[in-house]
């Protein structure tokens, strides 16, 4: 073979006269496309096109995945539109040049292949996929804020018809390879020793581009996009609303006004689109909550620590047979133990319908089942990399219980504890060793709910709690080192708004216009359906610890409420009557826009309060991850960057 190097790609001439591009962006984990990545694939083209002509081009990666996406981080440093439309010309320009080639091209895709990558992989001729399970493919730009814009919103619809290219773009979901093949998406998944030998023969033969059937064009007729017009609003209308989510909007708008244009200008108005969503407010904020999450994940592994891998649960209630599940789905060895047999019993049924849901294929949900082993006899303790704590919330049963746990424990093994109320200094008492115990501070549901708050007491040994915040990463949550102060971050911030809407409640304002007020400033439920969802007396309980320091009250009615067994969804009663399919007897909200948006206002005021409080107590090390605890630890509007971003950004606005 003959090669160029540059500086972030190779390209080698095999005997054939294929060229083979071989990305590998210096400095980076991941292949991504920056400004300077696009700029020498431009050259890596110039050469291409200049002298002795390939006979196919392949397109392929140094790293483990293919192409994460364009570069999240010149993202997020866009100042203007001016800026904005350079880059994404420039991104066009390299995809429209790698379409134009003479010499059939192949995308070689292992790993992952998302936004950007994908686009890239769809200006070529042909796409060739791993059909392992970590390959995944996909355009995800609408979970920042925006579109695809190197001519995905175009080249998608043309490859595999409009209805499924709508679907995977305002999903933002990702395929792996076999399901993208099905659809049309890459021409083969195959295994990795065929891949190579499946892309020289495309070449060979060169059989031609994919092209949708029949009846997948129709949808990309005049009538046929107005036809599907209104089922994809309804269906983008439930999922986001316009003024706080404006991507999905714009892409629909794009195909149905376009959609009929030739390619070149429908290119130019992706192009226009995209402008305008990377310059408007929401994508900014998205993408700094990317970059959160990111820095989140960051942490994580900065640290040198082995991670834990076997992992003993005991209490395999709400919480502890969820986290149990949940580290075994990700990787874990479990052990599980409960002082009710049934208890581990119900554990094992939802986690094999979780292993199902997540998994799909039956060995893969099989492996799973066998990470997770009910241990009756509470053997797990001694062989345990860390034992986690979930049994009830009484701080005289936690202690007792690690007091007999510590002598037949490994001399390295961390005990983590799940407590939502109780001082880690407190439940570290009479412990030999009191360094060992952090908390792992898991939401309910736990499959849903992505952070988990690492508690660092007292006494918290440093290398414990950098590998606790591992195990907590590398099982696919996002960690965030929190002190051991009442509430943590998440449940102090979120409280007061809930007390807040109760005493509202309590006054006579309508339950329905306070769930729906909240919603529309953009929180995924409304207050009082959520606390009818934890249930009233979890609520309450997590209020008193915080009542003395931070100065909340339950309002009386709350609490009589609790004492009289309205507990919420669970009780059957809340704020809410539940009929017996647990749903909620909803009436008609009384309140009208402008009155909903002022009552959200007030809602809110007490979270963003607290969060300020927070970050001025050092509670996390700085503002940027009290927003990110709050989002996603709370589900607060992430289209806002967070509370303390939008109280930065709403400041002038503030009566
Ligand atoms: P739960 O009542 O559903 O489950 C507790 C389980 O522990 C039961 O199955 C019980 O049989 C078992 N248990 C009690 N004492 C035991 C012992 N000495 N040895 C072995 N098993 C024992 O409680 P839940 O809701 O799962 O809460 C567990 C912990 O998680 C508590 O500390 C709670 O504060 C915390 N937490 C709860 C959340 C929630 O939404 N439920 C959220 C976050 C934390």
């Amino acid at each position: 073979m003959s090669g160029t190097k540059l500086q972030h790609c190779t390209i080698e001439r095999d005997s054939d006269g294929i060229a083979w591009v071989t990305l590998d962006v210096q400095g980076e984990a991941a292949n991504s496309l920056s400004t300077e990545v696009l700029k020498e694939l431009e050259a890596a083209l110039d050469e291409l096109d200049s002298g002795d002509r390939p006979k196919g081009i392949v397109f392929q990666s140094g790293k483990s995945g293919f192409i994460a996406g364009a570069n999240v981080q010149e993202l997020g440093a866009i100042e203007n539109a001016t800026e904005a439309d350079a880059l994404i010309e420039r991104g066009q320009r390299v995809m429209d040049r790698i379409e134009a080639m003479t010499a059939p091209t192949v995308a070689l895709i292992r790993g992952f292949c998302l936004g950007g990558g994908l686009e890239l992989a769809l200006a070529c001729r042909y796409r060739v996929a791993d059909r392992d399970p970590s390959t995944r493919l996909g355009l995800p730009e609408v979970r920042l804020g925006i579109h695809p814009g190197f001519g995905g919103t175009v080249r998608l619809p043309d490859l595999i018809g409009a209805p499924a290219a709508l679907d995977l773009m305002l999903s933002g979901r990702t395929l792996e390879g076999r399901a993208a093949q099905r659809m049309g998406l890459v021409d083969f998944a195959l295994s990795p020793w065929q891949l190579v030998d499946a892309t020289r023969d495309l070449i060979r033969r060169d059989p031609g581009r994919h092209r949708p059937k029949w009846w997948q064009r129709l949808a990309g007729t005049l009538p046929g996009r107005y036809a599907l017009k209104p089922i994809m609003q309804r269906q983008v209308k439930q999922s986001a609303r316009a003024e706080h989510y404006p991507a999905p909007y714009a892409m629909l708008d794009l195909w149905v006004r376009h959609g009929g244009e030739s390619a070149p200008s429908r290119i130019k108005a992706e192009r226009t689109s995209l402008t305008r969503l990377i310059d408007g407010p929401t994508a900014g904020n998205l993408i700094r909550v990317f970059l959160l999450q990111d820095r989140l994940k960051r942490e994580a592994r900065s640290s040198d620590v082995v991670v834990p891998n076997r992992v003993h649960v005991i209490g395999a209630g709400t919480m502890g047979g969820d986290i149990a599940a949940w580290l075994a789905l990700n990787g874990c060895r479990v052990t599980l133990f409960d002082e009710h047999d049934k208890a581990v019993a119900s554990t094992l049924k939802r986690a094999r319908s979780l292993f199902q849901k997540r998994l799909k294929r039956p060995e893969r949900v099989t492996a799973a089942l066998d990470r997770l082993t009910p241990d009756p006899r509470n053997r797990g303790v001694e062989g345990a990399d860390i034992i986690i704590e979930a049994i009830v919330e009484n701080l005289d049963a936690k202690q007792g219980l690690f007091r007999s746990l510590e002598p037949r424990m490994r001399e390295d093994a961390i005990l983590a504890t799940n407590t939502s109320s109780l001082p880690l200094e407190q439940l570290a008492e009479g412990l030999q060793q009191p360094g060992r115990l952090i908390g792992l501070h898991f939401f309910n549901p736990v499959a849903k709910m992505p952070l988990v708050e690492i508690v660092a007491g007292e006494h918290s040994d440093a290398t414990n709690l950098d590998r606790g915040q591992a195990l907590i990463a590398s099982a696919d949550k996002l960690p965030l080192r929190v002190k051991s102060a009442p509430g943590f971050l998440v449940n102090r911030v979120l409280m007061p708004y809930m007390i807040r809407a109760a005493e509202l409640y309590a006054k006579g304002t309508q339950r329905e216009s306070l769930d729906e007020a909240a919603k529309r400033f953009g929180m995924p439920m409304g207050p009082l359906e959520l606390a009818d969802a934890v249930g009233l007396d979890v609520c309450v309980a997590a209020v008193d610890v915080m009542a003395e320091p931070l100065g909340l009250e339950v309002p009386a009615s709350m609490r009589s409420m609790v004492d009289n067994g309205t507990l919420g969804r669970k009780s059957g009663r809340g704020f809410y009557v539940y009929d017996n399919k647990g749903k909620p007897d909803r009436g008609r909200i009384s309140l009208e826009p402008a009155e909903l948006d002022r009552l959200g206002q007030d809602l809110i005021k007490p979270l963003l309060d607290e969060a300020e409080r927070t970050r001025d107590e050092g509670i996390v090390a700085d503002g940027d991850l009290v927003d990110a605890g709050t989002i996603f630890g709370t589900g607060f509007a992430p289209f806002t960057g967070g509370p303390l971003h939008y109280r930065e950004q709403h400041s002038g606005q503030r009566g």
